[in-house]
């Protein structure tokens, strides 16, 4: 792991520091006019997005731990190479080695409308990963995976940004975009449901994988009079979670109140919509979220 001076000596970028957080975890901080944001160099682990003029988009647990080696709770964890427990080795962690893998920055950029632009690489297992994330008025994240011209890799590719939202309260947000897509219900032994037909709206633990979907999804909080705009390309499976009470209870690195505060959209390839990818092929997803103050028509 680099030492904080010397990324700060690589990357005299306006508005990008480099520092260490009380566990000694490195992150980069961002603070522009465009933006406020933190990414831990653990998992290319974006914590914090606070586009200038709104308040802060994502989500992370006051519980959550910061220790290297264990996933952050809230933010933005990249699962890969599977999705939730390992398909034969249940010894493995969940969601994938990326969350919790060392990442490197290769370079870092200010981008023409005042924000920064962070270019991040990791090798985990046979795949050369590289993320890009931009920090501005708007949440741009590029995850490029190549598979090596050696691979033996068998399984299965498995990805998401798991992103985490930051909501007023669940119980009073609905996300529209999945209306026409057909779901896989963790809650219900993992049937696979018809399309809904209406917004998905939350009174309970949720937990589910809509497939072959490419939409949009906008997440609209009336009590903070505002919309979230999850937009991605390269994905055809839209994960949709919220724990409810008894879930974050039994989650130590998750308050036990705080399910009411948070909700799940993750941009992904997983269960059917699984990827292969031969030796040396590559996968692209991408993640555009914006936020826009809700008119009254829209409330
Ligand atoms: C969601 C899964 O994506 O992540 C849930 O659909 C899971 O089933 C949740 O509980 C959190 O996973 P973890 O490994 O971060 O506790």
């Amino acid at each position: 792991m680099p030492h904080v001076n010397q990324l700060n000596d690589q990357f005299p970028i306006p508005g990008l520091r480099f520092e260490t957080n009380p566990q000694g975890m490195v992150r980069a901080t961002i603070q522009t006019p465009a933006a406020e944001a933190e990414l831990y160099l653990q998992g290319a682990h974006v914590t914090r997005w606070k586009p200038a003029g709104h308040r802060e988009v994502l989500w992370l647990s006051r519980s959550s731990w910061f220790e290297s080696g264990k996933p952050i709770r809230g933010g933005i964890p990249i699962c890969f190479p599977w999705f939730g427990p390992h398909p034969v080795d249940p010894q493995q962690p969940a969601h994938g080695t990326a969350r919790i893998s060392n990442w490197n920055i290769a370079q870092a950029e200010e981008t023409a409308e005042h924000g920064v632009k962070l270019w991040l690489t990791a090798q985990i297992e046979t795949f050369q990963m590289t993320y890009t994330v931009e920090f501005g008025h708007e949440l741009k994240l590029g995850l490029q995976i190549r598979n090596s011209q050696t691979s033996t890799y068998e399984l299965p590719i498995e990805e998401a940004l798991h992103t985490y939202f930051s909501v007023s309260d669940i119980r009073q947000v609905s996300i529209e975009g999945l209306q026409q897509a057909a779901y896989i219900d963790k809650m219900d032994n993992g049937l696979l449901k018809a399309p809904a037909h209406t917004a998905i709206r939350f009174d309970r633990e949720t937990d589910r994988i809509y497939v072959n979907t490419e939409a949009a999804c906008t997440l609209h909080d009336p009590n903070l009079q505002r919309e979230i705009v999850v937009g991605k390309r390269g994905s055809l499976s839209t994960v949709v979670w919220n724990p409810w009470i008894a879930k974050a209870a039994r989650m130590p690195d998750f308050g036990d109140d705080e399910w009411q505060g948070m909700v799940c959209i993750e941009s992904a390839n997983v269960a059917t919509n699984a990827l292969t990818l031969a030796p040396g092929e590559s996968h692209g997803l991408q993640v555009d979220i914006s936020v826009n103050a809700m008119t009254n028509a829209s409330v």
